[in-house]
């Protein structure tokens, strides 16, 4: 099994997921700063596996605090999740483990070492719970996918992957889930111009444990459902909405209109934590913006003349009415469920 993020030697070890596949290397990052640069630069990347690595960077800030009050401590760790929120806007794992570590610090009402110990434990659990909820969103896929005369060809978008999470994956961990209860016959993997998480991680996953892959350029996907080729589409999510909308990688909405065009049911599988109740629908729901130059430019050459303006948006929102159901942890939900079996409070426009 493959874990992107590992606490261990008193420090946290990252797959680089910008090196890869060419090169299996793995970083070690000791302090705050180094893994906000981590999570910018996308070294560790995809919504839950964001959520871990904040998670240990708040660590990392915290144990450099030389406050001894508990106010003053609160204070320093406040602006270590400053920084920590800065790095990417769309993923909402990133803000709720960084507001669950402010949450551990403020009631530990004990010493500094106190809470710095507790804030490690809570990273901890966050990184563990998060390898279990992949498991079971894994189990939940299965039960929710078609019941096919034939095994199933399976379409993703992006990597929501094990490298995507603590371990196992979302949107994979179904894929990997249905392959070994011997009812999977492919994945098909859209290669997810411009940074190609498709081509280079998602199909790198599948090597690994053998798990026949076939990349196809984004622009083939219509083709290949409209040839039959695709049973059912699973993506993952950066953050849902409480109506469902979801954002996801950019490209991920035009795979849902040809679903749907072609009637293909579209799951999208995320934990609880990328529910996002306090928007009401994907409108309110933050797309970063990304440097041209993962358009213009491989490697050293230039894809495009001088001149020509670029707009790169890294993801887009896919409104609920085109998602079968949403596969959580907790089992699979139309987006009209999603409310009714987790209530929380919501901001509409006019609250
Ligand atoms: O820009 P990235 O590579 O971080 O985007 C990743 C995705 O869009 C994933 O599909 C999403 O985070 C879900 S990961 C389980």
């Amino acid at each position: 099994m493959l874990y992107p993020v590992i606490w261990q030697n008193d420090c946290v070890s990252l797959i680089d997921q910008t090196r890869l596949p060419n090169e299996y290397t793995v970083v070690q990052i000791h302090r705050s700063e180094d893994m906000a640069r981590a999570i910018k630069t996308m070294i560790v990347r995809g919504a839950p596996a964001i959520g871990v690595a904040a998670a240990y960077g708040m660590y990392l800030g915290a144990r450099e605090i030389e406050a001894q009050n508990h106010h003053e401590f609160i204070e320093a760790l406040e602006k270590v999740a400053e920084l920590l929120r800065s790095t990417r806007p769309t993923a909402v794992n990133l803000f709720w483990a960084i507001s669950r570590m402010m949450r551990t610090a403020y009631e530990t009402l004990g010493s500094v070492a106190e809470i710095k110990q507790n804030l490690l434990q809570t990273a901890q659990a966050i990184n563990a719970e998060d390898l279990q909820t992949c498991q079971a969103i894994g189990d939940h896929g299965l039960a929710a996918l078609p019941n096919t005369p034939e095994k199933l060809r399976i379409l993703t978008h992006c990597n929501a992957g094990a490298l995507a999470t603590a371990g196992y994956g979302t949107a994979l961990g179904v894929v990997r889930s249905v392959w070994r209860e011997g009812r999977l016959e492919r994945v098909f993997a859209d290669e997810t111009r411009p940074r190609l998480q498709g081509a280079k991680l998602t199909a790198w996953e599948c090597v690994q444990e053998g798990i026949p892959v076939t990349v196809i350029t984004d622009s083939m996907a219509a083709h290949c459902m409209k040839q039959g080729l695709i049973h059912a589409v699973v993506v993952g999510a950066d953050r849902i909405a409480a109506n469902g909308d979801t954002a996801n990688k950019i490209g991920t909405y035009s795979v849902a209109i040809a679903a749907k065009a072609h009637n293909i049911p579209f799951f999208v599988a995320a934990p609880v934590s990328t529910i996002d109740f306090s928007l009401a629908d994907g409108s309110q729901i933050p797309i970063e913006e990304r440097h041209p130059a993962e358009i213009y430019q491989v490697g050293d050459t230039m894809l495009t003349p001088s001149g020509v303006d670029f707009y790169n948006p890294a993801f887009d929102v896919t409104p609920s009415e085109l998602i079968t159901a949403i596969i959580t942890e907790n089992g699979a939900f139309t987006a009209g469920e999603l409310l009714k079996y987790h209530p929380q409070p919501v901001n509409t426009a006019d609250s």
